[in-house]
């Protein structure tokens, strides 16, 4: 029997060692700069936008070490170690679908004080939550947005103030899931009103930074405000093959396992540009070969196991989801193209139908995150392990 090992993948949870965070360098360097340019006192709220699992949580958390003072993941990408040294104060909140906007301004005034208390040295003042939960609990009428955004920036100023005084850069608050929100609760207008308020009030190096999936967080906002305009957009795309192998050679190195290098090739052609499957993939192959030495056996294997057991439910449920007849039909039809980006044409022909009869399905699916536009008439499945899993078990007749 083979030894147990620690698994050297995570698919199930964000990077949190920096030495395990592959590429994305150019916007470390972006975010680099936002915190340089709010130390300075032009503030940069920000957000980064991505695709579901394309490293959102993962870039986030790594930034909120870089604002605490922690290099690694600068050193890593040399970057010169003078320009990276920061040290703010952070408070990080996740979103959760159906609150409403006085809890996740409470939630992010609970985390603030719980935090100060337990980072920063010797610090008393306490944040009036009791005053905020009271306000919260008045007449919907009796408590505009307004409102909430005065008594927001009041309680911040008393707190930054006090940051000031000890030293520290400024304070960044890090809203993970943003796109969670319902927008009718006015997420995008209380974001524009706080921040053009602070910049008023002189609180010129607080500012949010958070993330989003990126079709979710366009449609947040009314004609007056949306987020995009109010927060910087850090888009983030998805990984080439390279990059995508260095997880993986990582991962491996980690439990000293060897490999044919078109294993590499199989894995990351398997991931489409996304840094989950990987996870899984390696994590899989290295349970699955029997030897310390991996190859291509091992990746069928591996994929098969992936696609059947460890992820089978929940493919299940996204292919009921899609919708049924020709919603399926398309899939199934996109499923049995060899190449990734399927054609029209070939749906077309597949499935029988012209492509008028059918566009609106495949809006659909797009806005259903199942598939997505890759060019004019060509589309591809966002996730590429629900290819194999119809590949494997076939449409929901
Ligand atoms: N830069 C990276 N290097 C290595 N693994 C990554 C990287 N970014 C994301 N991952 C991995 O990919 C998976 C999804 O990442 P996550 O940050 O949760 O995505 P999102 O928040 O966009 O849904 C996690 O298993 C995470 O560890
Ligand atoms: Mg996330």
């Amino acid at each position: 029997m083979k030894k147990r090992f620690v698994d050297p993948f995570f698919p199930n949870r964000p990077v949190d060692d920096p030495n395990r965070f592959e590429g994305r360098k150019t916007k470390v360097d972006e975010i680099i700069d936002a915190f340089f340019q709010t130390s300075n006192s032009n503030p940069s709220h920000s957000i980064i936008t991505g695709e579901r699992g394309i490293g959102k949580s993962s870039l986030l958390f790594q930034s909120s070490l870089l604002a605490a003072g922690n290099q690694a993941l600068a050193n890593k990408f040399n970057f010169p170690s003078e320009e990276t040294k920061f040290n703010f104060h952070t408070a990080w909140v996740d979103c959760v679908s159906e609150q409403s906007l006085e809890n996740l301004i409470e939630a992010i005034l609970d985390e603030l004080q719980s935090s100060l208390k337990k980072h920063v040295k010797g610090w008393n003042l306490e944040i009036d939550i009791a005053g905020f939960v009271k306000l919260s609990k008045k007449e919907e009428k009796e408590k505009s947005i307004l409102n909430l955004v005065n008594q927001f920036v009041k309680e911040i100023e008393t707190v930054y103030k006090e940051l000031i005084k000890k030293g520290k850069d400024g304070l960044i608050i890090f809203i993970d899931e943003i796109d969670r929100l319902d927008p009718s609760i006015g997420i995008a207008t209380f974001l524009k009103l706080s921040t053009e308020k602070m910049s008023r009030e002189g609180l010129k190096k607080v500012i949010f930074f958070c993330a989003g999936i990126k079709g979710a967080v366009q449609k947040m906002g009314t004609e007056h405000a949306s987020i995009l305009r109010t927060l910087k957009d850090i888009p983030i795309n998805r990984f080439d093959d390279e990059e995508l192998k260095d997880i993986l050679k990582d991962g491996f190195m980690k439990v000293g396992a060897t490999y044919d290098a078109k294993v590499l090739d199989k894995c990351a052609a398997f991931s489409s540009g996304f840094p989950e499957p990987t996870h899984l993939i390696g994590s899989e192959i290295l349970t699955v070969s029997d030897d310390d030495h991996l190859d291509e056996e091992d990746f069928e294997k591996a994929k098969k196991k992936v696609v059947t057991e460890v992820r089978k439910n929940s493919l299940e449920t996204k292919l009921k989801g899609a919708g049924s007849g020709k919603y399926q039909l398309i899939l199934e039809a996109m499923a049995q193209c060899e190449s990734e980006n399927v054609q029209n044409d070939f749906i077309s022909k597949k499935i029988g139908y012209p492509q008028n009869e059918y566009s609106t399905n495949l809006s659909n699916l797009v806005e259903n995150d199942i598939i997505y536009k890759v060019n004019r008439g060509i589309y591809a499945f966002v996730d590429p392990l629900l290819k194999e899993y119809i590949k494997n078990f076939g449409v929901i007749k």
